[in-house]
């Protein structure tokens, strides 16, 4: 038997970005959970942002902005940067994460992060009062005490990485588990 919640429960677990607008001298970071990868070519991915808050008009006028991924170790300070605005709060100094910057974009990564993604901003949409901004993927870094030694070049210790998933159904934080099989393979084993 399945449970019927309606369309506007949203129960899947997502990771949490903290996506950051501006630049050097002044950048907001708002908390986001609604992002995906678009496009592998060229790289895009979407987020999901709310035009009542202050970041919509920002990365409007901004045109670029960074993608931060967050580790369980500052679940606090993405929680802060979720539930507070722009408009009335400086969210660097007031949450205590640093800025650094982007090699090809205005706006700032965050240093705390282990993932960070450039992206200049490639297309806007809006379904009802959300706007869902596109972007072009420039440039990626990772904390190099992240990046696995066994694997191939350039992937990462995930447990490492340790990300921040937000369970949004009944807004909780989590941690990841364990690894339990290599993806687009272990299925091959129901293969006639
Ligand atoms: C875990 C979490 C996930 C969130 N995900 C989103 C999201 O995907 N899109 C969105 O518009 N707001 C999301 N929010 C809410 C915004 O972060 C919040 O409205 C914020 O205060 C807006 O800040 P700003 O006014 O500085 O833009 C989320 C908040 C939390 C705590």
């Amino acid at each position: 038997m399945k449970s019927k919640l309606g369309p506007q429960r949203i129960m899947f677990p997502l990771p949490t970005v903290l996506v950051v607008t501006g630049n050097m001298e002044k950048a907001n970071i708002v908390t986001i959970a609604w992002i995906s990868m678009l496009t592998g070519s060229p790289p895009t991915l979407g987020i999901s942002v709310g035009s009542r808050g202050h970041s919509a008009e920002l990365i409007k006028k901004n045109k670029d902005f960074s993608v931060n991924l967050a580790s369980s170790n500052i679940m606090t300070e993405a929680d802060f940067c979720g539930i507070t605005s722009g408009t009335d709060t400086d969210k660097f100094s007031e949450s205590g994460l640093s800025k650094m910057p982007s090699e090809l974009i205005s706006s700032p990564i965050i240093k705390e992060c282990p993932i960070n993604i450039e992206c200049s901003l490639k297309d806007i949409q809006m379904n009802g009062k959300t706007y869902q901004f596109v972007g072009e993927i420039l440039q990626t870094h990772v904390d190099e005490d992240k990046l696995g030694s066994d694997r191939e070049p350039g992937s990462l210790d995930i447990m490492a990485v340790d990300p921040l998933i937000y369970y949004s159904g009944v807004r909780e934080y989590w941690r990841l588990g364990e690894k339990v099989g290599d993806a687009y393979q272990i299925g091959k084993k129901l293969k006639k």
